[in-house]
């Protein structure tokens, strides 16, 4: 069994939703021993610009023309990296909360893998539709505050009132491209003092590790 790993977090050692990705992977591996984890690392990774011959390539296919040379060379990256996907029988992401959104290092993969034709279709009768096949997907999510008006979260430091734009565009752009059985684990409060930081930080510890348990169940069977 193959996952891919997408590790959006610069800070590595001291990452906090690395670590909570580290817990579910061993738990994931204690009970699917033959796991095969393929990272990738969006800080050590060069991806490319998505630059005009990209953008070009991608108005060509949902037009139905076809692509220049340089389009073709851009496509077939793209093509290479949606393959990737295709091939894994799960999904792992973590990543940290940058400005209420996701960092962009994530925000520019998903630009160039969220592409017509290969992740997600559109028909005038069925609208769009995903292309990827549903597989379970893993989030570790970590944020320096406390976000409540989900609802996910009643604790006494659930203070904020802010709302956060990590879980809906997830949800929904992964959604879009087929992706819908998504399971967050969230880390919230990791910047609050640590009587409040440790705590949320062992819960989801928590949570991440029983999720490594239970999520690769039934795709094992299947
Ligand atoms: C550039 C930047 C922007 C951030 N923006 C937010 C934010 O909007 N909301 C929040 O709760 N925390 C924010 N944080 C705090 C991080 O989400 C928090 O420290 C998180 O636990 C870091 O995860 P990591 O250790 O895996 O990188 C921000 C941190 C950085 C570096």
């Amino acid at each position: 069994m193959e996952l891919i790993y997408l590790e959006c977090s610069p800070r590595k050692r001291l990452s906090v939703s690395i670590r909570l990705a580290q817990e579910f992977l061993a738990s994931s591996r204690r009970k699917v021993p033959d796991l095969k984890v393929d990272t990738i690392d969006l800080w050590s990774l060069r991806l490319p610009d998505f630059n005009e011959y990209y953008l070009d390539a991608k108005y060509k296919i949902i037009r139905g023309k076809p692509h220049s040379e340089e389009e073709a060379t851009a496509w077939s990256e793209v093509v290479a990296m949606t393959d990737q996907l295709k091939r894994a029988d799960g999904y792992v992401v973590s990543l940290p909360m940058w400005n209420w959104s996701i960092p962009y290092k994530l925000k520019h993969y998903i630009d160039l893998i969220c592409q017509p034709g290969l992740t997600w279709g559109y028909s005038r009768r069925r609208g769009h539709f995903g292309l990827l096949e549903d597989k379970p997907t893993a989030i570790l999510l970590s944020s320096g505050s406390v976000y409540s008006r989900d609802g996910s979260d009643d604790s006494e430091a659930a203070s904020e009132t802010m709302p956060e734009f990590v879980k809906p565009y997830l949800r929904h752009v992964l959604g879009m491209m087929g992706l819908r059985n998504l399971h967050f684990v969230h880390a919230a409060g990791s910047d609050y003092p640590p009587e409040h930081a440790q705590p949320a930080f062992e819960q989801a510890k928590e949570e991440a590790r029983a999720l490594g348990e239970t999520l690769w169940c039934h795709t094992q069977t299947s």
